[in-house]
């Protein structure tokens, strides 16, 4: 169940590290984690600048930095080990988390999420939507968002699920939003690194997801070793939210390799 502060920790198993994207918080797991077995732990804390995370936040947060806070966290909860799974720019984040602390991992679950980084324009989009959240607030956004991140059939049929999206972008700090903003328009290409993949890799994919649409995932997947793809129906970015029965069905599965 969520803790009242910064992080979901729920069962007693396996450590699943899983870690939201942007601009979200924990709580986008917790219909996930209900539907976990015991077998596992699902543990989920909000990023630094998002959720109710206390860390200090600069005018930009790189997610190497976001993936060195994830190592500490897990120091502090006595996990050694665990399977990461990252949702977007919590993939993004996961390919950093490889690189940096490849220890401690079992495995990589890379939820509606790719390997690379902005285009010119889109890292001077980032900067921009940086500037007007520091002005207006995060509201816009989650407007903005919407037709991106949910499945209209979510929109027309989910309307929780839609509640539960419009919470956590609203409800995020501006410089939190802001800083995370400006360190995914400044993230690294990893295409070429994956190539040399040494982990085993789930990718899910809602199957209308418009930001990492199925058939990129499936090339993606193509130049992995050892990934494997799985779509998730009537989800868009957010399948762990959307279609959380499906979602947990396929990591539980994965996972059950590392038991
Ligand atoms: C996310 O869900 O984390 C975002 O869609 C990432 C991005 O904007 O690239």
């Amino acid at each position: 169940m969520s803790n009242e502060k910064y992080f979901l920790d729920s069962g007693s198993g396996l450590p699943i590290l899983c870690v939201h994207g942007f601009p979200f918080d924990h709580t986008m797991w917790d219909v996930l984690a209900e539907r976990i077995s015991e077998d596992f732990r699902i543990i989920a804390p909000d990023l630094r600048g998002m959720g109710k995370n206390p860390q200090p936040v600069a005018d930009v947060v790189m997610m190497a930095e976001f993936a060195d806070d994830l190592a500490n966290f897990l120091d502090m909860q006595g996990i050694k080990k665990c399977v990461f799974c990252g949702l977007s720019m919590g993939g993004y984040i996961g390919w950093e988390f490889w690189k940096r602390h490849a220890d401690r991992l079992y495995g990589i679950i890379l939820c509606d999420s790719n390997a690379g980084c902005d285009t010119p324009q889109a890292a001077e989009n980032r900067e921009r939507t940086a500037q007007r959240v520091l002005k207006e607030g995060t509201a816009f956004l989650a407007e903005a968002m919407i037709g991106n991140i949910l499945a209209q059939k979510t929109v027309l049929e989910k309307p929780e699920v839609v509640a539960h999206y419009r919470r956590m972008v609203e409800e995020n700090a501006p410089r939190g939003v802001a800083a995370a903003a400006r360190g995914l328009g400044m993230r690294r290409d990893f295409r070429e690194m994956v190539k040399c993949m040494n982990l085993p890799v789930l990718v899910l994919s809602g199957s209308m997801d418009v930001l990492s649409p199925p058939e990129r995932m499936r090339e993606l997947v193509a130049e992995m070793p050892g990934a494997v793809y799985v779509e998730i129906p009537d989800a868009g970015h957010l399948a762990p939210l959307e279609n959380p029965e499906d979602t947990a069905r396929e990591v539980e599965a994965f996972c059950r390799q590392f038991l």
